[in-house]
């Protein structure tokens, strides 16, 4: 398991299945989910957090494959307010979303300084691939379902 990061703001703690119950109260939104790999569900199932943490990032994360945190911010630490994880392989190595309500505040930026550092320090990656989102081309909505959840 990864330790806690911390940066001025944040606190990064390893992703728990506690923590499904907020993330899926959180992130099933199309302004954060439409920029994320359409690997994400949409419309996102009613136990999708559980089910995700459950049967693929914590066995990931026991694997030594993935690197999940949640983020927090110093002030309110039982409030999870977004994720950032780390994926061992040839594509997409990182990827991290923060809900709506604290964004533009630089605090991904915070997150993913401290995330790129533990990457290439402690687990040594000799590359982190990042493809970047694009408001001009975000995902496709499924055709079965309309924009906005
Ligand atoms: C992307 C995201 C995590 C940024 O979080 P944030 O805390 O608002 O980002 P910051 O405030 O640290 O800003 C970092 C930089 O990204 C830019 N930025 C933030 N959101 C952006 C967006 N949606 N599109 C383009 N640029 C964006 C900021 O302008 C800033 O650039 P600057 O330093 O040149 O001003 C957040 O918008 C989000 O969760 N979006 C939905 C999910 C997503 O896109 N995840 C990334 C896919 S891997």
């Amino acid at each position: 398991m990864p330790p806690v990061l911390e940066t001025e703001r944040l606190l990064l703690r390893p992703l728990e299945l506690a923590d499904a119950d907020q993330v899926q109260r959180l992130f099933p939104q199309w302004e954060i989910v439409q920029y994320l790999n359409a690997v994400v569900p949409w419309p996102y199932p009613e136990d999708g957090a559980l089910s995700y943490f459950r049967d693929r990032a914590l066995p990931a994360m026991a694997r030594g494959d993935e690197w999940h945190w949640t983020l927090r911010r110093k002030q309110n630490p039982a409030q999870v307010i977004g994720a950032i994880g780390l994926i061992r392989g040839e594509h997409d190595n990182r990827g991290f979303w923060l809900a709506p309500d604290w964004q533009r505040r630089g605090l991904m930026t915070e997150a993913v300084i401290a995330v790129n550092d533990y990457c290439f320090d402690v687990l040594g990656f000799p590359v982190l691939r990042a493809p970047k989102p694009s408001r001009t081309k975000p995902r496709a909505v499924s055709p079965r379902k309309p924009a906005c959840a």
